[in-house]
């Protein structure tokens, strides 16, 4: 890398906007979309596409609601005419739904494109030349008035044909392509001169589609660009002004947003950002921003994982695991903190104590997208307490007691980090129970009877130390308090009883109990110990036997 980056790169030269309108603006309703999935998606592909992929596709596009679909660039192969010819004869097209076909400013293409249409209820023609310094000087070799007379000549073409497709509503498209790195006069002087030809009136719109083709500079300064667009070009009502931006420095939905803001109406992009080098506007990503917004989309998206999957296996593409909303990780949280924070915060909202979403670190409710609440929580060396917790409490109903997470949180941990790996649920209750509940060694329990008289309870209970069999008894004002009796006569260290508590572990008579109980010897030392049995009481015998062999390791 170059020490001094400015020998060889300079900054974008922003437009001159101080009394600029977007950045105050918020906003409060969906866009217009098209997904060009089908067109600028498929010629990113490393194997494009084939017809029943593409058919598929489309079919999961129009069940998601895009109601304008870019199905390709017909004049381009004959597989891309093939496919326009098949979803149009054979009818796979809503009566509401329009498709957009791209094509260059050239005359034969533009013929070809006009007989894939043929037959079309509703159709959109989006016509682009590229109009940006390099384009004009590396590509075409063309000053300003003929690259304009490109577009002009192009949009007389498309203008003298459209008496040939009768029966098919037309909307026309126009893109400077490479807008964002065009000089905004000349992107305004060259999409002036295609209205004039194309005569779009407030009735009669056209699209015109301001393509951050390649992205320049930061988001602000395409927003700036729009509005600048939307302040100066003449007949601004006659035109649905739209976005298209790719993605080149990760800011491709910034960049729509701030679009949005500076007074666009509708986007171009593919789902999950499928597209040319680091893709286009992700439009799951735009719609649920929106949503998490209070937005509706006016997109269906319910069932991301579905989508996921068509899109997946069509495009031959892989979702990121950290793909904003449908990523395979970002309804997880590895860190204990984040984990705490969000299992209280599902506990408030399953309370119902709140209006409006507010869970920490969930931007949205993963079920609202068909995603589930189990997903959010795994337990890897990272996570803390509050995670281990919950998985066993939401996935077993093992509910801790506080102080006793705190002491198998980091058991848990060091266990998960010898493995180098997450753990699953199954296999974080079995470390508890081999930690806590199977304890046997030194003292395994035979039999337990406790009998109350006169307000005491008198206790025998039949233990195997080391295998030898020990006969104990002892009282005390409960079974427990002469279990902790009956040890102390057979010279056991003295212990009491610091903390106990005890649930079932399901529904039924004959659900099992687990008891909880911490054990605190004289010099202060305290430990846990668990038990589980069908009858409470020696559960909790169980549980200070657990402690009991937990003290001599
Ligand atoms: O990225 C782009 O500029 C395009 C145009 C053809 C709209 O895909
Ligand atoms: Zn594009």
């Amino acid at each position: 890398m170059l020490k001094d980056p400015s020998q060889k790169y300079r900054p974008f030269p922003p437009v001159s906007l101080p009394d600029r309108q977007w950045p105050e603006r918020i906003l409060s309703a969906a866009p217009r979309w098209c997904s060009v999935d089908l067109r600028d998606g498929n010629q990113a592909l490393a194997v494009p596409m084939n017809v029943s992929q593409k058919l598929e596709l489309f079919q999961t596009l129009v069940k998601i609601g895009f109601k304008e679909i870019e199905v390709g660039f017909p004049s381009a192969s004959n597989t891309e005419f093939a496919f326009n010819r098949r979803l149009v004869e054979e009818g796979r097209v809503p009566e509401d739904v329009w498709l957009q076909v791209l094509v260059q400013a050239r005359e034969d293409l533009i013929e070809r494109t006009f007989d894939s249409l043929v037959g079309a209820k509703r159709a959109i023609i989006h016509m682009y030349n590229s109009t940006s310094p390099a384009q004009r000087r590396v590509v075409f070799g063309k000053s300003k008035e003929e690259i304009k007379a490109i577009a002009v000549h192009g949009a007389k073409l498309i203008r003298d044909r459209l008496p040939r497709l009768q029966g098919t509503e037309v909307q026309l498209e126009y893109s400077p392509e490479s807008f964002s790195a065009t000089e905004v006069g000349f992107a305004k002087e060259i999409s002036e001169a295609v209205m004039e030809v194309w005569q779009p009136t407030a009735e009669r719109k056209m699209i015109l589609n301001l393509p951050d083709t390649v992205e320049v500079a930061t988001p602000n300064v395409y927003a700036d660009q729009i509005e600048w667009m939307c302040r100066n070009i003449k007949n601004r009502e006659a035109l649905i002004l739209s976005l298209h931006t790719h993605n080149d420095r990760s800011t491709g939905v910034a960049a729509t947003e701030l679009g949005l803001l500076a007074g666009a109406d509708r986007v171009e992009g593919t789902l999950f950002g499928n597209g040319e080098r680091t893709g286009n506007l992700d439009l799951v990503t735009l719609a649920l921003n929106l949503y998490m917004q209070g937005v509706s989309p006016q997109l269906e998206l319910g069932n991301l994982n579905a989508i996921r999957e068509v899109y997946e296996r069509c495009t031959g593409m892989s979702v990121p695991p950290r793909q904003p909303y449908a990523g395979e990780l970002v309804f997880s949280a590895f860190s204990g903190s984040h984990q705490d924070a969000i299992k209280k915060g599902l506990a408030e909202w399953s309370r119902g104590q709140r209006t409006h979403w507010d869970v920490p670190y969930l931007t949205i409710d993963p079920a609202d997208i068909g995603r589930e609440y189990r997903e959010v929580i795994r337990v890897n060396s990272q996570s803390g307490k509050g995670g281990v917790a919950y998985l066993l409490e939401s996935e077993f109903g093992i509910e801790l007691p506080k102080d006793m997470q705190r002491e198998f949180g980091p058991i848990a941990n060091d266990a998960v980090d010898r493995l180098g790996r997450e753990v699953s649920g199954a296999e974080l209750k079995a470390m508890f129970w081999g930690e806590y509940v199977e304890r046997s060694a030194p003292w395994r329990l035979e039999s337990f009877e406790a009998e109350s008289k006169n307000g005491m309870v008198r206790c025998h209970a039949v233990l195997l130390q080391d295998g030898q069999p020990l006969a104990l008894a002892g009282e005390g004002n409960g079974p427990l308090a002469a279990l902790v009796h009956g040890f102390g006569q057979c010279g056991v260290p003295r212990f009491e009883i610091a903390n106990y508590s005890q649930h079932s572990l399901g529904s039924g008579e004959a659900a099992a109990a687990i008891a909880y109980i911490q054990l605190k010897w004289s010099g202060g030392r305290t430990l846990w110990g668990a038990g589980v049995d069908t009858n409470i009481e020696l559960a909790s015998v169980r549980a200070v036997l657990s402690a009991l062999n937990r003290s001599c390791v």
